[in-house]
This record gives C-alpha cells, sequence and structure tokens, in this order.
C-alpha cells in the first residue's frame, strides 16, 4: 500500500511505546490496544510522525529529542515526538475528562459517567497543547490524522491555530453513543464542533457514524445528508463514515508459526494437562464483560459437571489505567470471582480459572492462541474489539471456535463463522460455551477457515486504503 506519497503525522493520546528509564538507558516496549495493533504497522511501512504523551509525569529532557522506531525487517520506520503532562494534567485531562467522562459515556456505562468543570478545562488545554505541537510540524501537504477520544477538540483548535488549508482526518477507535446517551454530555456542543474541524471522521460502524450525523442535526441543528453521509458545516463539507479496522494479518500469521514462538509453545505445552484450554485476553477494563464471563464460567462448571478437569479457562488482563478508582475497584471483584471459582470447583490438581495480570508479549500471546481450543471475546460493548481477529490469524491449523460479543463492533463482520452471546446472559454464555466444545473438527476449521479469510481480505492496510482513498476522492 502506498500513501500517495502524502506525508503523514498522526497525534493519538500516547506514542504507540511504553517507555522505561533506567540506570541502562530507555527502553521502548510497544503498548497494547486496538489503535497501535492498527495504526503502528502503517507508519512502519511508509514512515511519517507519531506525536502523543510518553505515559510518564512532568516534563523530561530525555524527551525533547524525537526517536525513530520500527525499522525492524526492511521497514522504514517513522519518528515519534513527545508531549509531556503534568501530575494535574494526567489526572484530569487522562484519568478526568477522558477515561472518567467520555470513555464510560461512550461505551453505555451513564450511570458511571464523572461530569466536573475542571476536567473539561484541563481537556481543552491539552487538546490545544497537541494543535500547537502538531502545527509546528506542518510544512504543507501533509495530512494530518488524529485519533481517538482523547482529541476530540484537535481538528477544531487546529483551525483556529492555522491559516493553511490543512488535511485533517479523526477516526474513533471506540462507539460513538446514540443522541440520548450523548446529549448527557453538558459539553455536547463542544465536542461535535471540535470533531467537525475534521475533513473525514472515520467510525469503526456505519450505525456510529449514523449516531454522530445525527447528533450533528439534532444538537447543532446543522443541514445533514444522511444518505451521502455529508455535514454542511458554515463553507465546509464534513464527510463521516463506517470503517471497520482490523490487523495485520500476515503479521500475525508468521509470528504465529515463528520459531521464537514455538519455543515459547514447547514450553507451554503441558499447560492445562488433558484439558481443553478456553480463554480470554483484553486490558482490565469494565466495558469488557470480564465480571459477567467470569460468572458464565462458574455456571459452565456448575450447569456441565462432566466438564471439570477436562476445561481450563485462561484469563489474561492487562493491568489499565490503574489509578482510576473504577478500575481498582474492578480489579478487587475480579480477583474475588477468580478465587471463588477455583476454591469452589479445583481439587489437588487441576483449577478451572487460570488468571495472568499482565501483559505478554505477542510470540508468547500467540502460542497460547495456538493452544486454545476457544477463544471468549465477551465485552458488553466495544468500537470494535480486534482479539477474535488476531486469534483467527493465529490459528493456520484452522482448528478453534471464536465465542463473540453481539455487543462488539467487529460482530458485523464476524458474526457468520462465530458463536454469537449476549454477554449480559449468562445463561447463554455457559451454553455457548458447551456447544463450542461439542463441536466436531469439521464444524471448527468451517467457521475458523471463514474467519480467517475474512481476516485476510479486510487487513489494516485494506482498511487504511478504503480510509485515504475515501479522503482523497472526496478532496
Ligand atoms: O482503544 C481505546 C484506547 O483508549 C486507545 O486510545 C488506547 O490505545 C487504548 O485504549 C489503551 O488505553 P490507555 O492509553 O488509556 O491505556
Amino acid at each position: 500500500m502506498k500513501l500517495s506519497g502524502q506525508r503523514i503525522i498522526v497525534a493519538s493520546n500516547r506514542v504507540p511505546y511504553n517507555i522505561v528509564k533506567s540506570k541502562s538507558g530507555i527502553k521502548y516496549k510497544k503498548s497494547v490496544g486496538g489503535l497501535v495493533t492498527a495504526v503502528d504497522p502503517i507508519l512502519s511501512r511508509n514512515g511519517g510522525l507519531w506525536i502523543g504523551w510518553n505515559g510518564s509525569k512532568g516534563h523530561d529532557r530525555d524527551f525533547e529529542k524525537r526517536i525513530e522506531v520500527g525499522r525492524e525487517k526492511g521497514k522504514v520506520g517513522y519518528a515519534l515526538k513527545f508531549i509531556s503532562l503534568s501530575s494535574t494534567e494526567i489526572k484530569n485531562y487522562y484519568h478526568g475528562f477522558s477515561n472518567r467522562s467520555l470513555w464510560p459515556l461512550f461505551h453505555g456505562f451513564i450511570c458511571q459517567s464523572h461530569f466536573d468543570k475542571d476536567y473539561w478545562r484541563f481537556y481543552r488545554k491539552i487538546n490545544n497543547r497537541f494543535a500547537n505541537n502538531i502545527l509546528e510540524e506542518v510544512t504543507g501537504g501533509e495530512l494530518i490524522w488524529i485519533h481517538d477520544y482523547q482529541l476530540f477538540l484537535t481538528p477544531e483548535a487546529l483551525r483556529e491555530q492555522s491559516d493553511r488549508d490543512l488535511k485533517i482526518l479523526f477516526f474513533l477507535h471506540i462507539p460513538f453513543p446514540n443522541y440520548e446517551s450523548f446529549r448527557v454530555l453538558p459539553w455536547d456542543d463542544q465536542i461535535l464542533r471540535g470533531l467537525l474541524g475534521s475533513d473525514l471522521i472515520g467510525f469503526q460502524t456505519q450505525r456510529c457514524a449514523f449516531n454522530f450525523l445525527e447528533c450533528c442535526k439534532k444538537i447543532l441543528k446543522l443541514d445533514v445528508d444522511f444518505k451521502s453521509k455529508k455535514i454542511f458545516y458554515g463553507d465546509r463539507k464534513v464527510e463521516a463514515g463506517g470503517f471497520p479496522i482490523s490487523i495485520d494479518f500476515n503479521h500475525f500469521d508468521n509470528m504465529a508459526g515463528s520459531k521464537k514462538t514455538d519455543r515459547y509453545l514447547k514450553r507451554i505445552k503441558s499447560f492445562g494437562g488433558e484439558a481443553r484450554v478456553v480463554m480470554s485476553v483484553e486490558r482490565l477494563d469494565y466495558t469488557k464483560g470480564i465480571k459477567e464471563r467470569l460468572s458464565a464460567i462458574n455456571r459452565f462448571f456448575e450447569k456441565y459437571p462432566e466438564y471439570r478437569k477436562k476445561v481450563v479457562f485462561l484469563q489474561i488482563s492487562v493491568p489499565s489505567r490503574t489509578k482510576i478508582k473504577e478500575y481498582i475497584e474492578l480489579k478487587k471483584e475480579i480477583d474475588e470471582l477468580v478465587g471463588n471459582i477455583n476454591g469452589r470447583f479445583a481439587d489437588e490438581l487441576w483449577s478451572p480459572v487460570h488468571y495472568l495480570y499482565k501483559a505478554l508479549p505477542q510470540e508468547k500471546l500467540a502460542a497460547l492462541y495456538r493452544i486454545s481450543d476457544v477463544c471468549m471475546v465477551t465485552p458488553l460493548r466495544d468500537g470494535m474489539n480486534l482479539i477474535g481477529k488476531e486469534y483467527a490469524s493465529c490459528k493456520a491449523d484452522g482448528d478453534g471456535v471464536l465465542i463473540l460479543s453481539e455487543l462488539a463492533g467487529s460482530a458485523d463482520e464476524l458474526s457468520d463463522y462465530s458463536i454469537m452471546v449476549n454477554p449480559y446472559d449468562i445463561e447463554e454464555v455457559a451454553d455457548s460455551l458447551h456447544r463450542a466444545l461439542c463441536m466436531d473438527l469439521n464444524e471448527r476449521k468451517m467457521m475458523m477457515s471463514g474467519l480467517r479469510n475474512i481476516v485476510r481480505k479486510n487487513d489494516i492496510y485494506k482498511w487504511a486504503s478504503k480510509f485515504l482513498d475515501y479522503y482523497n476522492n472526496i478532496i
């Protein structure tokens, strides 16, 4: 894929690397999450600049210089430019408005949303800082590609601070709520105006794009053409659309068959003994339905006792937003639930739940995908969720079953070849696991090959070219 020779400046809340400083120097480790999985391969191949927060507190001279990343395996790589945030800014902009106001509201957890005018004040301030930092890099003609809900106001701030004819694209990785939920936000109109600084706004699904258009019509009273998904905004036309994001299929497929993954595989071959392995992996977040899934696992062993000692459920929770009250409480509840299930069903030689609270290297995860008979992806609401796509890409032997939530964006594409569940329906999830484990090899292979074909065909490069070609056709 060639990006029409245009230089790209990507901006997102975080740069895609976790940065750890130690006595031996600074170490960069690629971080997890949908955004990184999707956008890093594009910049690594095409080059460009990625601007974002380095994840640490305060200003640090080491981060004044930019660094080059992603040059491995013949790729051109790209540069990182860091934005620093003080602890008060982190508290209000990141923990506060981004993750205690917008995140819960946009995922349908209205009662968990906290609206606070200091959160909002800092959110505006940091969005302006991002705009300043982007403008410092603009020489003319580049594509500015802004990502996700932490930077809703940046597109408008860019236009306000520059006379240039900027090309601004925005992609939202999380769901966009319907009008009735969105209007709850005290600053709903300002968020919409912030986004309307973009030329093209991409959403994970057509439904989310429709929700946004409806909010522009009802809240800002704008002229909106729902058919062509255009919004007439002053003397500009803004376009919106659904562009389901994906992963780099070939990267996962190759990595799952690599020597490094094979080495991990040898080490973990005895995991679970003779038992069949069912797995889930995600950031520890209340939107991911981890508690509900554990209740379903509890119900499964209760209702289908013949599976005790024959199945192990592996839950991998990646630590996330660990300073936020709701996440601290969730962790305690999950720890307790795991303890209760194991206390209830385990014997001297077998435990039903194997729980890891850590991030794993990609190859280790690929090895675990390979040995898992079933992968459960059951978020209560998710913009897309790329785990099902990763699982399928790592299953070259074609044997594996995906249980997928109807409330994940990926359900639109993957439902024909997955067992679909309502993640709130504990009985249904438990029964679906039973169904998955009863499927014969032919059926499993048919489902998995369907999944792999979809992900192979609609990989991350296809997503990027669809989004960028769409943009090039409208200008
Ligand atoms: O997918 C939503 C998102 O917030 C991304 O913007 C981010 O990459 C990921 O989740 C991880 O979140 P955080 O940066 O808050 O740890």
